[in-house]
C-alpha cells in the first residue's frame, strides 16, 4: 500500500508558517504563561480572537502550540486541534466534554484497556453508562445504539488483538439512526496519515501522539482533531478542564512530524517482512497484522486504510508458562519489553488469552496460546527476524528445561 502522493510534502511544510517559525526552519519555542499586551486595546483584540491565533494566555497556546495545530488540522482535514498532555488526556477529555448526567458511551470493545477504565469508573461515577460493541459489528452497531446514545468511540484496529472495524458501515448506520451522536475514534495506529478519519465522517479523530508522531519514546502528548460542528465545544470544554502541553513538547512533536512519513514507510516495510515470516513459523498459530488475511477486518483495513504501521501481535500455538515467558522474553537482543510503542525501536510484550478475556467483554477471545504483541522498530529487519527466531527457539528450549526439571522432582 502506498501513501497519498502529496504525504511527505504535506508533513515536511504542515505548520510552518512565518510566523510561527520567524525566520528559522522549524517553530519557535515559545514558553510563556503570560503573554505582554501593549495596550489596552490590544488586551481587547486578544480576547476577541483568542479561540483564532490571537496570543492571550499560555494556556489557550503559544505560536509553538499553533504551529503544530495548524499541521495537525491540516494533516487530519479538521476545524481545529486541541492538544492535551498524553493521549489518555486527550481521549478522556474528548468523552467528558460531550456527555453529562444520564447519557451513554458506546465504547468499542478493542479500545485501549484504560480507555475502558475511564469509561466504566469515571463516567460510571458521574452518572454516564457505558456499553460495549464487538469491534467487528459494522451496521449491526444499531443494535446497542439507545436513547440517550451520546458518543460512540471506535478503535481501529483494535489494541493487542488488531481487529478492524467496518468503519463506514458503522458511521453510516450510526447518523441514520441518531445524526447527533458524536462519533471519535483513538486513531494512534494510523498516526492520523494512514487513516482519514474525518473523511470517513467521524467527528473526532484522537491520538495518543507520544506514539508515532513524537516517533522517539521521550515525551509525551494527544491530540484531538475535531470537524466543525465538534470543536468550539471540544475546545472551550478542554480547556475549562485546564487541558495543555508545554511549548517544548508541542515543539518536539513539530519536529517528529518532519520525519514521519519516512519512519512510517519503514515501520510499514519491516512490519510487513516479520509478518510474513511469523506466518510461516510452526510455532505461531495466527498473525494479527491488517496486511494479512489472517487479521479480522483484514477487507475494510485493505478498502480504509493507506498503509501499516508497525505495530502487530501474534498468537503462539502454545499457552506460555510463567517460566516460558521470562525465558523468551529476557533475553531479546534488540526487542525491549515496554509499554507504549510508535518510536524508533522495536518492543515485545505477551498477554494471555484469559487476561485478554477480561477486556473483551461482549466477545471473549477465540484462541488458546499466548499472545505476543510486538512494535517494529527501524533496525535492520533481518537482525529483528534473527532476534524473533532466537526468542521463538528458547521457548523449545525452555520447554525441555521444565520437562527436565519436573522429572527430577
Ligand atoms: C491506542 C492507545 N491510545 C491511547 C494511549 C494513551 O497514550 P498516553 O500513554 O500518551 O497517555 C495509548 C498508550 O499506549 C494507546 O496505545
Amino acid at each position: 500500500m502506498k501513501f497519498p502522493k502529496n504525504t511527505q510534502t504535506q508533513l515536511i511544510s504542515a505548520g510552518r508558517k512565518k510566523r510561527y517559525t520567524q525566520g528559522a526552519v522549524n517553530s519557535v519555542i515559545q514558553r510563556a504563561s503570560s503573554l505582554v499586551f501593549d495596550s489596552v486595546e490590544a488586551k481587547k483584540d486578544a480576547a476577541k480572537n483568542r479561540t483564532n491565533g490571537a496570543l492571550y494566555y499560555g494556556r489557550r497556546g503559544t505560536l509553538t502550540h499553533f504551529s503544530l495545530q495548524d499541521a495537525m488540522c491540516e494533516l487530519e482535514g479538521g476545524a481545529g486541534c486541541y492538544l492535551y498532555p498524553c493521549g489518555a488526556a486527550a481521549v478522556t477529555n474528548a468523552i467528558l466534554a460531550f456527555v453529562k448526567v444520564g447519557d451513554h458511551v458506546l465504547l468499542s470493545e478493542g479500545a485501549y484497556e484504560p480507555t475502558h477504565d475511564f469509561c466504566d469508573r469515571v463516567l460510571g461515577d458521574l452518572g454516564v453508562e457505558t456499553t460495549y460493541f464487538p469491534a467487528l459489528i459494522g451496521r449491526y452497531i444499531t443494535k446497542y445504539i439507545k436513547p440517550n446514545t451520546k458518543v460512540v468511540f471506535l478503535e481501529a484496529p483494535s489494541s493487542i488483538t488488531m481487529e478492524v472495524h467496518d468503519i463506514p458501515a458503522i458511521v453510516k448506520a450510526v447518523r441514520q439512526v441518531n445524526p447527533e451522536i458524536i462519533i471519535m475514534i483513538d486513531n494512534t495506529w494510523s498516526a492520523g496519515v494512514l487513516f482519514k478519519a474525518l473523511d470517513y465522517d467521524i467527528d473526532i479523530s484522537i491520538q495518543a501522539g507520544t506514539k508515532y508522531l513524537v516517533g522517539h519514546s521521550d515525551a509525551m502528548i494527544g491530540t484531538a482533531v475535531a470537524n466543525e460542528r465538534c470543536w468550539p465545544q471540544l475546545r472551550e470544554r478542554s480547556y475549562l478542564m485546564g487541558q495543555m502541553c508545554d511549548a517544548d513538547t508541542a515543539y518536539i512533536t513539530s519536529r517528529g512530524l518532519r520525519t514521519l512519513g519516512v519512519r512510517l514507510m519503514q515501520h510499514q516495510k519491516s512490519s510487513l517482512t516479520i509478518a510474513k515470516w511469523l506466518a510461516k513459523h510452526p510455532k505461531v498459530e495466527r498473525v494479527n497484522h491488517p496486511a494479512l488475511t489472517s487479521c479480522k477486518g483484514y477487507q475494510f483495513f485493505r478498502r480504509d486504510f493507506l498503509g501499516y504501521s508497525g505495530l502487530f501481535s501474534f498468537v503462539l500455538k502454545m499457552r506460555l508458562s510463567d517460566i516460558q515467558v521470562a525465558d523468551f522474553l529476557d533475553e531479546f537482543k534488540l526487542f525491549s519489553m515496554a509499554y507504549s510503542w510508535g518510536g524508533f525501536e522495536s518492543l515485545i510484550l505477551a498477554h494471555q488469552p484469559d487476561e485478554i478475556a477480561e477486556i473483551r467483554p461482549v466477545s471473549g477471545v477465540d484462541f488458546e496460546g499466548t499472545l505476543i504483541r510486538v512494535h517494529i522498530g527501524l533496525e535492520d529487519v533481518d537482525d529483528l527476524i534473527e532476534d524473533l527466531a532466537a526468542g521463538l527457539d528458547r521457548i523449545k528450549v525452555s520447554h525441555h528445561k521444565i520437562t527436565a526439571l519436573q522429572s527430577l522432582v
